[in-house]
């Protein structure tokens, strides 16, 4: 899965104006995918789910900072998340499916709080970019 020039652009654009909040926005985002789509929270049994606790709170940071680092590696995004590659595959051992859930509630987060940013052409870059950090993290399932 290839990223165009635009598409790189639009993300790169788009993340910066994120600034210090997008461990907030990591936050929100799997405090809806626990909502939403419930099943995902059985990757979590050690976890305070409720919406507030420090432990989703820092997950959200971890999440966060993980898509950072993504956005400013496009060009090179399975080397630099080989080792968050392996670790969802081997060790979590987490399903495919659940990255788009993620993927979703990360997309309904950004753009709750970006609308005026989020024009389709962003919103389509972003879908992409978050399809393409799926498709690495899943690289290894079997
Ligand atoms: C955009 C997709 C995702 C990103 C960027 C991401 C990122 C991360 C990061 C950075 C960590 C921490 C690694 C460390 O501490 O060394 C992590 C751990 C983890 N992730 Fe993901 N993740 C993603 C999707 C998912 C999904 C879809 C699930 C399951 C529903 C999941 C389940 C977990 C679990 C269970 C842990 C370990 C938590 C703990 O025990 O502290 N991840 N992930």
């Amino acid at each position: 899965m290839a990223l165009s020039a635009a598409d790189k652009c639009n993300v790169r654009e788009f993340w910066e104006k994120l600034g210090e909040n997008t461990k907030v926005y990591g936050t929100e985002a799997l405090v809806r995918t626990f909502l939403c789509f419930p099943e995902t929270k059985t990757y979590f049994p050690h976890f305070d789910l409720s919406g507030g606790s420090r432990q989703v709170q820092a997950h959200g940071k971890k999440v966060a900072d993980a898509l950072t680092l993504a956005v400013s590696h496009l060009d090179d995004l399975p080397a630099s998340l080989s080792s968050l590659s392996n670790l969802h595959a081997h060790r979590l051992k987490v399903d495919p499916v659940n990255f788009k859930y993620l993927s979703h509630c990360l997309l309904v987060t950004l753009a709750r709080h970006h609308p005026g940013n989020l024009n389709p052409e962003v919103h389509a870059s972003l879908d992409k970019f978050l399809s393409y950090v799926s498709v690495v993290l899943t690289s290894e399932y079997r």
